[in-house]
């Protein structure tokens, strides 16, 4: 299993020992979470904090931005050396076109999916994306309760993957912990995110071991 630890729920007054901590661990990005307040009801960090975390952060990053406009800010992601960015199927217009232009930046493309999105709308981009990223609580807090419903959406994307051949990597965001990710595992999901169940661990390093080991 691939596991993406998210910022979101690390300590906000002193980011440096977390983010140790994350290069020390089995995690194999670190997710970082961008809210803008209009998107989402919530406002967590831009880029001059993102650049400060990826000059310390050794691991790829994973940024997913639940903001409207993410074209706006290919160039600036890019510029954070990046490996995937994820941008929501609902704040994209001309979703193939983002899609495109972030390859074109020379980075691996996510799509993501609301709650109450379906899987259905996937079925036109699935093949032009590295990855597939399901929100299993509705964006823009860490430490809600996980939506059972995202199971079966992980089936879906799963045979929808498997119908059209596309590669696309799943990943699942919200809610998760070692039960729900391994019965997310068993749904077909290949890479987790963690915030709260990594974050508020007594021992975070084992909170990272136990999803990568599901
Ligand atoms: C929520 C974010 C998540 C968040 C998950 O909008 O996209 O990445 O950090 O937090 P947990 O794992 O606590 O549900
Ligand atoms: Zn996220």
């Amino acid at each position: 299993m691939k596991v993406s630890p998210s910022l979101l729920s690390a300590n906000f007054g002193n980011l440096t020992p977390d983010i140790e901590m994350i290069n020390a661990s089995e995690a194999d990005y670190l997710h970082l979470d961008v809210m803008d307040g209009v998107f989402v009801p919530n406002i967590s960090f831009g880029f001059p904090v993102m650049k400060a975390v990826a000059k310390l952060c050794r691991k790829p990053l994973d940024v997913h931005l639940m903001i409207v406009e993410p074209d706006k800010w290919i160039n600036q992601v890019r510029d954070l050396g990046a490996e995937i960015m994820n941008v929501h199927q609902e704040a994209c217009t001309h979703l193939h076109s983002t899609v495109q232009r972030i390859h074109q930046a020379g980075m691996k493309a996510g799509v993501t999916i609301c709650p109450a999105t379906p899987v259905s709308t996937l079925v036109d981009i699935i093949e032009d994306v590295d990855l597939v990223l399901i929100m299993s609580v509705n964006p823009g807090f860490g430490g809600q309760p996980f939506i059972e419903h995202s199971l079966k959406k992980t089936m879906e994307v799963a045979e929808l993957k498997r119908a059209s051949g596309s590669k696309a990597i799943i990943e699942i965001d919200g809610g998760v912990n070692a039960t729900t990710g391994k019965r997310l595992s068993d749904a077909g999901a290949e890479m987790l995110v963690a915030g709260s169940y990594v974050f508020n661990a007594e021992n975070p390093l084992e909170a990272i071991r136990a999803l990568k080991h599901i």
